[in-house]
């Protein structure tokens, strides 16, 4: 067995604090692979950071003083599953800061098609950069190479821009986010930046669709366990649940939540509803075709019987599952989850190289009276 596929099976068998403290240098995230990875405190500092350098960025000279943080960094962007939001938020918060980067998102005319491996690759690229954000169809890919290039003794981060059918935490992230500026809204738009708050207890998110292979929703799920007080309803067909694991995790840590097979009789008491298309590109025998997926939709009937502050939420891309009409709902957020997602991911990039203390500094310097 090769030793590669050996380690990686060992990892699998890790507890998962095992596998963040691997993924940490001096007890904070560096390689960002999984939402476990992240307490309370860290995802309340990103939300605040990203607050901050979207207002710094207002201004011509503070975004001058953003791109000057990085500017001494190189990032790799390597893609090859499709993308359009991660792929080009992560370009956009790399340019922010600073950071050139480039990008591999066809295998087709690297070196892949001569035979090259995908982990010499991503050792390859590692040559070139001082970062890589990797999106790839294979679940625990991205935490093999992060362990990978660390054996190599080179000291550059690996964040996760979605693997597989498992995981996507910088978007969990970014819902976090939107949620904060959904449920602090009035604080927020004063320049109350206390993102230290329990916003979340009390309220309801609702998921719905392909929650099995949905890994938004996964990632999602496992941050919203750090808000005491949160309830969670999974709405889905039979076939497309939520999964055991996230299920026990939820249990473990006293989460409340249950289950439906419709939006309808849940709407009313929902805060959020976190919508999904059907994750069809990873069936194996066409076994989607069989699900009637027009009942995970979301009308402008049904949203007339929520909350009038219902935060309808959505990673995108959407097929059918929201109403167009819903599109210029004030509670439509779908498109700011896209907005907020550049911020939060130069949020990210700037803490795990440590620049979140220079961004604090200014914004302190210039923004509090
Ligand atoms: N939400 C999301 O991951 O979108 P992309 O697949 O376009 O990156």
């Amino acid at each position: 067995m090769p030793a590669d596929t050996r380690k990686s099976e060992e990892r699998e068998t890790l507890p998962t604090a095992k596998r963040v403290a691997l993924l940490s240098r001096q007890d904070r995230v560096f390689h960002v692979i999984l939402a476990q990875q992240f307490d309370r405190e860290t995802i309340d500092a990103l939300c605040k950071l990203a607050e901050m350098a979207r207002n710094i960025a207002e201004t011509r000279q503070g975004l001058q003083f953003l791109r000057s943080l990085l500017s001494h960094k190189r990032a790799m962007l390597y893609f090859i599953q499709p993308s359009t939001r991660t792929f080009l938020s992560f370009a956009a918060a790399c340019q922010i800061l600073g950071i050139a980067y480039d990008e591999v998102r066809n295998p087709s005319v690297s070196s892949e098609i001569k035979g090259e491996t995908e982990d010499d690759t991503v050792r390859v690229l590692s040559q070139y950069c001082n970062l890589i954000v990797m999106r790839h169809p294979k679940e625990g890919f991205a935490e093999e190479m992060a362990h990978a290039l660390d054996a190599l003794n080179m000291s550059i981060p690996i964040i996760n821009g979605g693997s597989g059918q498992d995981q996507h935490p910088t978007q969990a992230l970014l819902d976090i986010y939107t949620l904060h500026r959904c449920f602090g809204r009035a604080a927020i738009e004063r320049g109350n930046l206390d993102f230290t708050m329990n916003r979340f207890a009390g309220k309801t998110i609702a998921f719905v669709g392909d929650l099995k292979r949905g890994r938004t929703v996964r990632s999602l799920a496992y941050l919203l366990c750090r808000y005491a007080g949160v309830k969670m309803i999974f709405i889905a067909p039979p076939e497309l649940q939520i999964g055991d694991d996230i299920r026990e995790y939820l249990g473990r840590h006293e989460v409340e939540y249950e289950f439906a097979e419709d939006i309808a009789p849940v709407i009313a008491r929902c805060d959020a509803i976190y919508m999904t298309r059907l994750q069809d590109e990873y069936d194996i025998a066409g076994e989607s075709k069989k699900i009637n997926y027009a009942r995970f939709q979301l009308s402008a009937e049904l949203v007339g019987k929520s909350k009038p502050d219902l935060a309808i939420m959505h990673p995108l891309p959407r097929r059918a599952e929201i109403d167009r009409r819903l599109d210029t709902d004030p509670r439509a957020q779908y498109f700011a989850q896209v907005h907020n997602g550049m911020w939060m991911r130069a949020a990210i990039i700037a803490y795990i190289f440590n620049m979140d203390g220079a961004i604090i500094d200014h914004y302190q310097m210039h923004f509090t009276y």
